[in-house]
């Protein structure tokens, strides 16, 4: 079995937990980069902890949290009781300001003690799906887990696993990390990796570009404030951005655009792209994309547990390259699309 402890029990929780029940029996498993990876299957993964600060979803079996007001992600399946009780964490900034009404905070419900939960929870991974913009609660959950002995695999764009003093804190704790920030299935960092990529082999030069993105979740209700998102904005723009190498990056605009209510879990992202081919003559790209946001990476992170799981079992330490560049969009080491696939085939081999 593959244990997991999930912190920020939101849409993405919400989309995963029914996902691991969803395929539980059915035969045709879209959604995966394969079946079984290490010899794990999608059943093998299992909740052991959960952690939340709204008083809506603290106390409540995780089964029932996932379905519990502000989540909006669609319902595809039903769980049944996971025997997992949503226990407090600590807030820190995981709660803007102008979300106090979306994120209820209830001072008087009392905080787990967050290493020894996870350390009774003998999770083998916690999976941390904190707000944008979390600074401080991100770190503090990581230094937890490190406490606690649990793997650490960080769904956001604060940078964690992806510096050298947290993979190092990681590898001395024998420990392995994955991260940062979730690289959805095919979602609009992918969709524009791979277009890039394909435009500049074909020796098109890019003359300039912007992906604008649209939804109406918490994710996109909190990533309003401009404040909290310097990380997003470099983590989606990197991950655009690096594909240029060396050579001479062409302006970019790169980030969430608006949040519109009524979409609920619905995202829609536009991505431009204007440059040149043979002849100086003028080509553009004009794209639209339009995805459920939550269920966009919930196959994608039962993909990079079952890896992380195998890292683990090999004895493998600190940030694992290979995982974190297949399903993160600011990985330690940048790589393009095209190398990514055959070096994972690689790892899953080995
Ligand atoms: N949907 C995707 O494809 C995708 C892609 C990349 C990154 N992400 C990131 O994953 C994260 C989770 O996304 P989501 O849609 O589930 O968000 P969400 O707003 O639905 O859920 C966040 C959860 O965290 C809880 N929380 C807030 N502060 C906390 C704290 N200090 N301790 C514990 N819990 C706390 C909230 O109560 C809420 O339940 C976001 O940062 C998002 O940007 C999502």
């Amino acid at each position: 079995m593959i244990k997991l402890a999930i912190i920020g029990v939101g849409n993405c929780a919400s989309s995963l937990i029914q996902g691991i029940e969803y395929y539980k029996d059915k035969k045709n498993k879209t959604g995966f980069i394969a079946e079984k990876i290490f010899g794990y299957e999608i059943g093998d993964v299992e909740i052991v902890g959960a952690i939340d600060i709204d008083q809506r979803k603290i106390g409540k079996d995780v089964s029932e949290a996932i379905f519990t007001d502000p989540n909006c992600a669609v319902k595809f399946c039903d769980v049944p009781k996971k025997n997992v009780e949503v226990m407090k964490g600590e807030v820190y900034d995981g709660v803007a300001k102008h979300m106090t009404d979306s994120f209820k905070v209830d001072d008087n419900q009392k905080s787990v003690d967050v290493a020894a939960y996870l350390k009774s929870a003998d999770a083998d991974f916690a999976i941390c799906y904190l707000p944008v913009g979390s600074e401080e609660a991100v770190r503090f959950y990581a230094q937890k887990s490190l406490e606690a002995g649990v793997g650490f695999i960080n769904a956001i764009p604060v940078f964690v696993c992806s510096t050298d003093e947290w993979s190092k804190k990681y590898a001395d704790a024998g420990l392995v990390c994955i991260g940062d920030d979730i690289k959805a299935q095919f979602g609009a960092t992918y969709t524009h990796r791979i277009l890039t990529e394909s435009l500049l082999k074909r020796g098109i030069a890019i003359d300039d570009m912007y992906q604008l993105n649209v939804g109406g979740n918490t994710d996109f209700e909190n990533m309003i404030d401009e404040e909290r998102l310097t990380n997003k904005r470099i983590s989606k723009t990197t991950a655009v951005d690096s594909l240029f190498g060396d050579t001479e990056k062409p302006p970019v605009r790169i980030g969430p655009s608006d949040y519109i209510p009524h979409l609920n879990d619905t995202k829609i992202c536009y991505i431009n792209i204007h440059g040149r081919q043979f002849g100086d003559q003028k080509i553009e790209i004009d794209l639209k994309l339009k995805v459920e946001d939550s269920p966009n990476s919930a196959g994608i992170m039962i993909d990079v547990v079952r890896l992380a799981k195998g890292a683990k079992d090999k004895g493998m330490k600190g940030e694992v390259s290979i995982i974190s560049s297949f399903g993160f969009k600011h990985p330690k080491v940048k790589m393009h699309e095209d190398q990514i696939y055959p070096q994972l085939q690689e790892f899953m081999n080995s």
